[in-house]
């Protein structure tokens, strides 16, 4: 199955397979509570796409993997993989897709749930096998975070 998923760059006429799936994980990310801000959130997944700053993974018509990352602050903003597609090394390849953009010469930072949230237990496994490190500990849209990061 998995080897029919396709990486490639989130293009605006993917933009409602892409919010299906975010609806379908919002319960993940602080700050995607209301139909506003999945509205606000809409608009802000069209302007990465418009920078070529959206990754995806499809599955023939079907999104199940999705990315965000800002180039200018070597950032990774926003990751999900669609419950049924988990665990089949989707975001691994994604991020390392993301990686082909950045600048190799900076850290790249992310920012997820602290240790002991539930929300949080994939993601931080995820990121410390990938090679990020545990940083500072912050606040998101009043929920307590922390930063990763992958130092080069
Ligand atoms: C975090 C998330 C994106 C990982 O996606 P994924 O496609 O399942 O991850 P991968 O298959 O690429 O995982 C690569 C490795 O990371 C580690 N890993 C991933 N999920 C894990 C989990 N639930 N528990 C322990 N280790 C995990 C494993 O080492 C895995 O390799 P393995 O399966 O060979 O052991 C996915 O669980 C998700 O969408 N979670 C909800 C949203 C979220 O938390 N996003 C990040 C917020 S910043």
């Amino acid at each position: 199955m998995v080897d029919m998923v396709k990486i490639e760059l989130g293009k605006e006429c993917d933009i409602d397979i892409w919010m299906y799936l975010v609806n379908k994980v919002k319960e993940n990310f602080p700050g995607l509570e209301t139909e506003e801000a999945l509205y606000e959130h809409r608009n802000t997944v069209l302007d990465f796409m418009r920078k070529k700053s959206a990754i995806c993974a499809k599955n023939e018509d079907k999104l199940v993997g999705i990315l965000l990352f800002s180039k200018d602050k070597n950032l990774l903003c926003f990751l999900a993989v669609d419950p049924e597609y988990r665990r089949q090394h989707i975001a691994e390849k994604m991020v390392s897709y993301m990686l082909t953009f950045m600048n190799s010469h900076k850290e790249i930072a992310v920012t997820t749930y602290r240790d002991g949230v539930p929300e949080g237990v994939a993601a931080r496994a995820f990121y410390k096998r990938l090679g990020f490190v545990e940083g500072k500990l912050t606040e998101e849209f009043g929920s307590l975070v922390q930063e990763f990061i992958l130092k080069i």
